[in-house]
């Protein structure tokens, strides 16, 4: 049968996604049009072909290439290859040494402390500024993850921690620079000098700790560059690794823990359900151990409901090697297969009113109901992403902290719009009023 989907048009598809207000409404639209498999035009994609149905996606759950065109707006930052659209027999080492440091609870633990350290710093400084003025969350939030996976990533062992994280912020606004305002500094030339040398810079710091492992020969897998140096990657394939970790994990995680307290922020009673959680765990502790984590399990419930209405990647993509059958229809070799993960989140059939916030629906017996993939905000198959683990101790961390010590309240007038950029960003940043909470 042929796929069904709107006729296509000279622009390339470039209007209509325009004339939906975005890629996720013109998505909602299609599927609810043509049904769980569409035909569409994607900028830099011929024809791509999305699937908003979980049971469907099953049958691409194998496929292991991405199209090299839509990920080649991030050559510029790699050396050794594009890691987000290397081959497989490339691809698939690579990302099991990740998995063994990045999936494991050894290095988790080794840097809950320290994450805990850079969380209770935000939060000190947010105490200062409670009474006085709103603070920005995605801003404070993001900055903090990044300085967390830098933590990570470098193990510590980085001579200026906060030189990596300015060069790095130098990088990204020239390479992604739709996240940011416009920079003021400069012409653009001026600029791109500017971020290759920011560049340059992040390099030599990485070749700097991997000197450090050499010397000392010391590998565990709690040790990201430790592993990697331990496995004979190459020094090019090291600094590639260390910059799309920075690069995957920052926004992303900031994004979720600043939606989520959006969100409790427009729903109390949740708000208030978390903080008798905290309060019954911790006692009078301001953090958590990381044993702790897994008993804040309404906690967890809402994270993973922010997610699913707003989740921090809300596509993916994968190419066919070879003809696919999905469904009434045959895929053929070489096509888009495009995963609207935020649509998948959103289909009626598997979340009842889902524009609704209800964390009861990550209930163990609601999530059993469910077909594996209707809930995929770290994508899925083998080019999942490999922090997942991470991120949510990460999130669930701050987010015990921050609301264990404050309460959060939306900055009345101020809207809230998201936003499709790299991540699902809010438009104008998130405002929010803290006040210290006293515990109950
Ligand atoms: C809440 C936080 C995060 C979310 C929602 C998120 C989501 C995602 C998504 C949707 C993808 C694409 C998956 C696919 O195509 O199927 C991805 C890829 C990736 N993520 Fe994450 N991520 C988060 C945090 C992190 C963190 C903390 C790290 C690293 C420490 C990380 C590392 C990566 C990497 C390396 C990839 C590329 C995967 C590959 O091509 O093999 N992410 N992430």
């Amino acid at each position: 049968m042929d796929i069904p989907g709107p006729e296509p048009r000279a622009d390339g598809g470039v209007g209509a996604i325009a004339a939906a207000g975005g890629l996720h409404h013109y998505q909602l639209r299609l599927h609810a049009e043509y049904g769980p498999v569409v035909r569409f035009q994607l900028p830099g994609v011929e024809t791509a072909v999305s699937v908003a149905d979980p049971v469907l996606l099953e049958a691409t759950a194998h496929l292991d290439e991405r199209p090299e065109r839509l990920f080649a707006f991030l050559d510029p930052l790699f050396e050794a290859g594009n890691l987000q659209v290397i081959p497989a027999e490339e691809h698939t080492p690579w990302r099991r040494l990740l998995l063994s440091v990045l999936a494991g609870r050894p290095s988790h633990e080794r840097h809950f402390a320290r994450f805990t350290g850079l969380a209770t710093a935000l939060a000190d400084r947010w105490a200062e500024q409670a009474g006085r003025e709103s603070v920005v969350l995605q801003k404070d939030l993001t900055a903090l993850s990044l300085r967390m996976i830098c933590a990570y990533a470098l193990g510590g062992e980085a001579a200026d921690p906060d030189g990596v994280v300015a060069a790095f912020e130098e990088v990204l606004t020239e390479h992604l620079g739709r996240l940011y305002q416009v920079p003021d500094g400069g012409s653009r030339q001026e600029r791109a000098e500017r971020a290759e040398a920011a560049l340059g810079q992040l390099r030599t710091m990485v070749d700097q700790v991997v000197a450090a492992h050499r010397s000392d020969a010391r590998t565990d897998r709690s040790d990201l560059i430790g592993a990697l140096v331990g496995a004979g990657e190459r020094p090019a394939r090291i600094r590639d690794t260390v910059m799309v970790m920075m690069l995957a994990a920052h926004h992303t995680t900031g994004v979720a823990v600043s939606w989520t307290l959006h969100m409790l922020g427009r729903h109390p009673e949740a708000a208030a359900r978390v903080a008798d959680e905290l309060d019954r765990v911790l006692g009078d502790r301001a953090a958590p151990d990381y044993a702790d984590l897994r008993r804040l399990t309404y906690l967890e419930m809402v994270l993973k409901e922010a997610m699913r209405l707003f989740p921090p990647g809300p596509y993916g993509a994968r190419e066919t090697a070879e003809p696919l059958v999905l469904g009434d229809y045959e895929i053929p070799a070489g096509a888009t297969i495009f995963y609207p993960f935020w649509a998948v989140h959103m289909n009626p059939d598997h979340w009842p009113e889902p524009e609704k916030f209800v964390p009861e629906r990550f209930t163990p017996e609601e999530t059993a109901r469910r077909p594996r993939l209707a809930y995929i905000p770290f994508g899925f198959g083998p080019r999942s992403c490999e922090g997942a683990g991470l991120a949510m101790v990460e999130a669930e961390l701050v987010l015990a902290v921050l609301l264990k010590r404050f309460r959060f309240r939306p900055v009345p007038g101020h809207e809230v719009i998201p936003i499709e950029r790299f991540v699902l960003w809010a438009a104008d940043d998130i405002r929010m009023t803290v006040s210290p909470r006293i515990p109950g």
